[in-house]
């Protein structure tokens, strides 16, 4: 049988997967799996644990066996993006994050490299805050690595033009604003101290340090001098309600969880591999959330 005459016969299942190393914790086959099943759609979605070394065959290999594409997770993204970016195929999102999460095969080649982490928290915040402004938004980051570089593309690309960056390093809070320096927003760096974390000024308050997760310390913020109109988002969802969202809840604030990010950045994805837009449901979220 010829190549192309096998894979068109292949592409009738379509295949897709995360890498990652270690990958068993990831829930991104959960999930994309519940949306295979919900739409009847003939394929598969697997982990696929790629170690550092082999990081490279398997970007060659993958595309030409007939899988559609790949979410991209710890510690690759940032590796994919080197790889992609010499080959002319990552995109803006991906190289002003300088990470990848999300590959587009087609005809045996990566067509496209992107990062969706930034839809994925805009679109997740907007659910959540329906009420949100960005043009009147002063958001204050916590936390100055990859997630804290993907969400601040996000919030820059949804119209925030006021962003404050704490993080207990903080020469890597500076790093990150000089690598932004070229975005149109003002990006300033501030102290970490998390006791006395001034929030008079700002109304939206996004923590992506793991501070909170099941296994670390608390993040312990006095939330009072927040205005009441204040929306609070974590990108921890395990657990699901943090400490921080507890207590932004119990003072009234809008408190948006991490759990939505997870789904809507793998929405683009899905949509790109098998066909169809997803749609991030209650009942996805129960399932993906069982996995706990
Ligand atoms: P990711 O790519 O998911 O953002 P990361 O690059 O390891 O992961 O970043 C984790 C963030 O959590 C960092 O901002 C880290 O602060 P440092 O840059 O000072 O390491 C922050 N973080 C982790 N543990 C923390 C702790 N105990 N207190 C304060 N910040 C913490």
């Amino acid at each position: 049988m010829r190549y192309s005459e096998a894979m068109e016969k292949q592409q009738e299942f379509l295949l897709a997967g995360v890498i990652g190393w270690p990958v068993s914790h990831s829930r991104s086959p959960a999930l994309h799996t519940f949306w295979l099943n919900e739409y009847h759609i003939k394929g598969a979605y697997v982990p696929l644990a790629v170690a550092p070394e082999n990081l490279l065959d398997t970007l060659e290999l993958l595309p030409r066996i007939g899988f559609s594409g790949l979410n991209v997770t710890v510690p690759h993204k940032e590796a994919v993006f080197a790889f992609a970016d010499k080959l002319g195929v990552a995109d803006r999102v991906a190289r002003r994050i300088g990470a990848v999460n999300t590959l587009i095969f087609e005809r045996g080649k990566i067509v496209n490299a992107t990062n969706t982490d930034c839809i994925g928290f805009i679109q997740n915040l907007i659910s959540g805050a329906p009420h949100w402004k960005p043009a009147k938004t002063r958001a204050l980051v916590l936390g100055a690595g990859g997630a804290a570089r993907g969400i601040i593309i996000g919030l820059i690309d949804a119209g925030v033009r006021h962003i404050t960056i704490l993080n207990r390093t903080r020469a890597k809070a500076e790093a990150l604003a000089e690598a932004l320096k070229d975005e149109p927003c003002e990006i300033r760096v501030d102290d970490w101290n998390e006791c006395n974390v001034d929030l008079s000024q700002s109304n939206l308050l996004v923590n992506t340090t793991t501070l909170g997760m099941h296994g670390q310390e608390n993040l312990n913020l006095n939330l009072t001098d927040l205005s009441k109109d204040a929306i609070v988002t974590d990108i921890v969802y395990t657990p699901l309600k943090t400490k921080l969202l507890q207590d932004a809840a119990a003072r009234g604030l809008t408190a948006v969880d991490g759990l939505g990010m997870l789904l809507h950045q793998a929405a683009p994805g899905f949509e790109a591999w098998f066909g169809m837009k997803p749609q991030v449901s209650q009942a996805l979220r129960t399932h993906v959330l069982m996995g706990e």
